[in-house]
């Protein structure tokens, strides 16, 4: 499976991603991602299946929970499923949960999604072109005609001409712990694999120090080669809110 390294990544740094969101209003974070998509969700009917395809912790699809859609959350990650529940649990919301690739997304469900959401720069966890074709095509099949896919992801063409090589945190407070952690990209171009190596210093009493050294890869995309690449693909876009100065911008095709 083309995502075996990335699984493994998610896998192995779920504690640390409470750790990043402690002190986050995830409440704020819910509230914004519906705002984004505010004209797309209210264009639906009152039956609606969504699919939440990357969930990660679970903050998009309670959201849409709460608003009032059946919401399906997957990921590869059984850590990050883990996540998502327990968020769901903690907001006492529920929704169907399953650990699964993009690819194997279509021998699983039918073509049945009102909207199919790729979000929070996860595509660019497809290790090249080919593999993000393959993945996209997934996406695409699971979502009913006249369906829509969403793909957020970040603007690689900001990132690698602002070319920040060091990112580090304030401390953190998480249990009884407190944490720092930089991040150090490995950024080696577009359309060539990269990654971005997350060191968590963990803070004991003050003094004691632990170094837990975890990594992530993924591989950059131009934005205007992207959407020609969709475009080759016979994908029709609806809406493309890219921006050059943005750090983010998301795709919406209709099937
Ligand atoms: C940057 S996180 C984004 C999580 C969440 N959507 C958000 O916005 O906070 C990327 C997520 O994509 C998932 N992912 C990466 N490759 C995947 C694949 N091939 N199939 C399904 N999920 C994948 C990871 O496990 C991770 O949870």
């Amino acid at each position: 499976m083309s995502g075996d390294n990335v699984e493994k990544q998610y896998d192995s740094m779920s504690f640390f991603y409470d750790v990043l969101y402690s002190g986050v209003d995830k409440r704020a974070w819910e509230e914004a991602f519906i705002d984004e998509f505010r004209d797309l969700l209210s264009s639906l009917p009152a039956n609606a299946k969504v699919l939440d395809s990357s969930c990660g912790n679970g903050i998009q699809a309670a959201a849409l929970k709460r608003n009032g859609i059946d919401v399906t959350a997957t990921d590869i990650s059984e850590e990050m499923i883990n996540l998502t529940e327990k968020y769901a649990q903690s907001n006492n919301l529920s929704f169907p949960t399953k650990r699964l690739s993009w690819e194997q997304l279509p021998d699983n469900f039918d073509d049945e999604f009102d909207v199919v959401f790729c979000y929070g720069n996860s595509i660019s966890h497809s290790i090249n072109k080919e593999d993000m074709f393959k993945n996209i095509r997934s996406l695409y099949k699971v979502a009913k005609n006249g369906g829509k896919l969403v793909i957020d992801t970040r603007n690689w063409d900001k990132v690698i001409n602002d070319n920040v090589r060091f990112v580090t945190s304030d401390v953190k407070e998480y249990l009884d712990k407190k944490y720092i952690f930089t991040y150090i990209w490995n950024l080696n171009g577009f359309d060539v694999p990269s990654s971005v190596e997350i060191l968590f210093v963990e803070i004991l009493n003050g003094k004691e120090t632990k170094c837990i050294p975890s990594r992530l890869d993924f591989t950059p995309f131009k934005h205007d080669e992207f959407v020609n690449r969709l475009k080759a693909c016979g994908l029709k876009i609806l809406s493309d809110n890219y921006q050059p100065d943005n750090d983010y911008y998301s795709i919406i095709f209709e099937k």
